[in-house]
């Protein structure tokens, strides 16, 4: 598909990948809905992105955004699925002064699911069943999942719901196909954003030291990705990982 015919729903646009993703859509003259938890953070974006706030892990508020957004944009044919957190920790710890063993809460699994993987799944129901209804073809779906899709010391909740998103991305592109609806996803490494400015920072240190391309990503490294994903026609069920080879 070309970007400039697209009709397509950004989630998690308020800042960092998906912030650029709509921009980088809005520049190529695609119409852009963009959906955030942070409505305040919607306001940066280009004149001309229609913006509206959005909580994945909400079944209603998911609805009435594909909804509202296939209204403003006169249609709906994409669907860049982004918005996503992280609460790591591990699965079972023991402290090494103390002894004490504490484990990752039933709050940091459950808040992780319902966005990555509940909410995410969410947006691709909603979405696809909006094409399906109004006859629009072809589609495309753009997933965004993780390396630590392969399994991540720490992740084990981000873990779970990044490779059911490549998984399902299989699967989709299956039930899809019969819609002319294309589903692939595309696995991030460690890129530079808001998310992992928050993270720990010997992790990262650690991380970035680990990458054989020497470097942190950039949102414009996986948008080339994402891009791809789009316009390929050929491209299909598929998750590109892009991590400067960090996972070999
Ligand atoms: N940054 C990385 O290194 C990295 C690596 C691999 C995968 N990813 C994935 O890429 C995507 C974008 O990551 P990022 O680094 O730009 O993260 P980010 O934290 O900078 O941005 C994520 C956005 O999602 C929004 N969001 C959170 N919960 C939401 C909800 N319930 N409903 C709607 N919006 C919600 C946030 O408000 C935020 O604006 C995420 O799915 C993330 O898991 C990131």
């Amino acid at each position: 598909m070309e970007l400039r015919d697209l009709k397509v729903i950004v989630t998690g646009a308020a800042q960092g990948m998906g912030a650029h993703f709509a921009r980088r859509l809005a520049e190529a003259g695609a119409k852009v809905a963009a959906g955030d938890v942070n409505e305040a953070g919607l306001a940066a974006l280009p004149e001309g992105v229609h913006r509206r706030r959005l909580d994945v892990t909400s079944p209603d508020d998911a609805r009435a955004f594909v909804a509202w957004a296939a209204g403003a944009m006169g249609g709906l044919n994409a669907l860049v699925n982004n918005a996503g957190i992280i609460r790591d920790g591990l699965l079972v710890r023991r402290d090494r002064a103390s002894g004490e063993v504490t484990t990752l809460s039933e709050a940091d699994w459950d808040a992780v699911i319902a966005v990555n993987l509940t909410g995410a799944t969410r947006m691709v129901r909603e979405a696809v069943a909006a094409m399906a209804r109004a006859g629009t073809r072809p589609g495309v779906v753009v997933n965004l999942s993780s390396v630590a899709r392969h399994g991540n010391r720490g992740q084990s909740n981000y873990v779970a719901a990044k490779a059911s998103l490549a998984a399902n991305t299989v699967t989709w592109a299956r039930e899809f196909a019969p819609l002319g609806v294309r589903v692939g996803a595309v696995a991030p490494g460690m890129i530079e954003t808001p998310m992992t400015k928050g993270m720990n920072q010997k992790a990262r240190d650690a991380l970035v030291a680990a990458v054989p391309v020497g470097r942190i990503g950039e949102p414009e490294d996986i948008w080339k990705a994402v891009r791809f994903v789009i316009e390929c026609d050929y491209f299909d069920g598929r998750t590109v990982d892009v991590d400067g080879g960090l996972v070999m």
